[in-house]
């Protein structure tokens, strides 16, 4: 059926969102924030750039081969041998698409591409007929079109769509439009290109002036049935337009935009927190949505309007978006079945040993803090499955020694296949000690710390503390991750998942952004 209301939701997260610095996820990762976004209910994932890396490309063809529902996408420069690679991840979906571009605005066409305005669109061309010879889903991007000449954009996407294109994308590539500009693009565009009918119009705006999800809006005014978005809006410098962020206003404002998405809104939060698990980046507390304090009502005479009539200042529901807050769900008398039970009503089938594992990790917890809180569960949960995936290290024991007038040094043992090794050293500060006799211990002391963030899993001074670390040894450059009630044991325990991951090469490799 045409259903001409419906917003196509084109999610880039795996792409544009991974692609930029301090978002990289390795290959599992990949794929279950992918099977993720399924039950989100995205109708395309764009899953990576196959060419620019060998990492990309498995991570392509892996989506492709195990997530069923979505379209499955790869993007490709107007480049044969790009199309060709592209193929070769996405082939093995059933709904495969390849997504083609080269910029069309003068300043990428003279400064980079060093052509003329025809080489250009002769390129374009061809590429989509390259693409077409393996689908019938073609996407088409004019890279830079927000400063394209609108006439040559126009010729542009009617020679494009006369060669095949299913989807003609038009992107804000450096974020410089503003609703009103982009939105009248959008409509010049369904004004002038004669075979536009033929094609869905496609939006993909970035956040360089903090109108990315505006301008999306402003576009599906104008005609636009397909928005490209990424989940807590990351991308490219300062992101792309948020999917959360687009989704809700389309729900919200029914009566005003007129259109529907297949979106299931209440994973949108899990969906949010899950790709904050596997960056290790969390979104500022007052982000849209998402954002801690997004349904929280601090001021008194705001509390007292929601206890009378919730809608007073509540334009939509925390539930309707799967948010449930630091929900307190248990303590330290709670038994194993309750404890069982809001595994799984958390999404973990946890059994046998791993279940055994982690309630008694819970009951350790419950003993230092007086209240279990859902991310506390989860954490104790992501820090069993890291040590059972990448665990040919693990702490036995870590002693730090701060004293006055002498360098800090830290005593670590770590066990290795049954063995115990262990080792004491001074450093600069009490984890440059931990970190350099873990080098010492394991044969990394050539890895160089690249990144270092700690948080708390929830709120309190006996919050769980969480560390992610980026380590990079030569060419390779892993995240490691680790929770802890001490925040030294926690970076440590992160310290270590990293070196764990460059030992068992499950690091992602760089890619080259476009
Ligand atoms: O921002 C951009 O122009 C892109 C294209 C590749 C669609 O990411
Ligand atoms: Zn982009």
């Amino acid at each position: 059926m045409n259903d001409d209301k419906k917003i196509i939701i084109f999610d880039t997260t795996l792409r544009d969102g991974e692609q930029s610095p301090g978002f990289s996820m390795n290959l599992q990762e990949k794929l279950e924030f992918a099977f993720q976004l399924k039950r989100l209910g995205v109708d395309v994932i764009e899953a990576g750039f196959p060419i620019s890396s060998p990492g990309d490309f498995e991570a392509v063809k892996a989506v492709a081969q195990q997530v069923e529902g979505p379209q499955i996408c790869g993007l490709a420069r107007a480049m044969e041998k790009d199309i060709d690679r592209c193929w070769e991840a996405v082939q093995y979906s059933s709904r495969p698409r390849i997504h083609t571009f080269i910029a069309t605005s003068n300043i990428h066409v003279e400064k980079k591409l060093k052509k003329t305005n025809k080489e250009v669109r002769d390129i374009a061309v061809k590429a989509v007929k390259r693409a077409r010879g393996y689908t019938e889903n073609v996407e088409f991007s004019t890279e830079d079109a927000a400063r394209t000449d609108r006439d040559y954009i126009c010729e542009v996407i009617e020679a494009t769509i006369d060669a095949g294109a299913a989807t003609i994308n038009v992107p804000d590539t450096v974020g410089y439009s503003n609703p009103w500009e982009f939105g009248d693009l959008i409509a010049y565009i369904f004004e002038k290109v004669k075979n536009v009918h033929q094609a869905v119009i496609s939006v993909h705006c970035h956040n360089d002036l903090g109108l990315a999800v505006s301008n999306s809006l402003a576009a599906v005014r104008s005609g636009a049935r397909q928005v490209e978005c990424t989940i807590n809006g990351i991308g490219e410098r300062a992101g792309n337009a948020s999917l959360e962020e687009i989704v809700m206003n389309i729900e919200t404002r029914k009566n005003f935009f007129d259109v529907h998405t297949n979106i299931h809104t209440e994973q949108i939060y899990p969906t949010s927190r899950l790709l904050t698990r596997f960056t290790g980046i969390g979104v500022q507390p007052n982000k849209a949505i998402v954002g801690a304090n997004a349904f929280a009502h601090e001021a008194g005479i705001h509390q007292d309007g929601m206890l009378k009539e919730r809608t007073t200042y509540e334009i939509m529901s925390p539930q309707s978006v799967g948010w449930t807050g630091h929900s307190m769900v248990l303590g330290k008398h709670s038994g194993r079945h309750a404890f069982t039970k809001r595994l799984e009503e958390l999404g973990f089938h946890l059994e046998g040993e791993s279940l055994e594992k982690a309630f008694d990790s819970f009951k350790e917890l419950a003993d230092l803090k007086k209240n279990v809180f859902d991310e506390d569960i989860i954490a104790i949960v992501d820090e069993q499955s890291r040590a059972a995936d990448y665990g040919k290290y693990s702490l036995e024991d870590l002693s730090i020694n701060i004293e006055k007038q002498q360098k800090p040094n830290a005593h670590v043992r770590l066990r290795s296949n049954g063995d115990i090794v262990e080792a004491t050293g001074a450093g600069a500060g009490a984890l440059d000690a931990a970190f350099s006799v873990i080098k010492q211990l394991t044969g990394m002391e050539d890895a160089v710390l690249v990144d270092y963030h700690v948080g708390a899993v929830t709120t309190g001074t006996d919050a769980l503390g969480s560390a992610n670390i980026i380590l990079r040894k030569g060419d390779r450059e892993v995240i490691g991750r680790g929770t802890d009630t001490d925040v030294l044991r926690a970076s440590v325990k992160a310290f270590l998942n990293a070196v764990n991951r460059l030992i068992a090469g499950t690091e992602r490799e760089k890619t080259y952004a476009v």
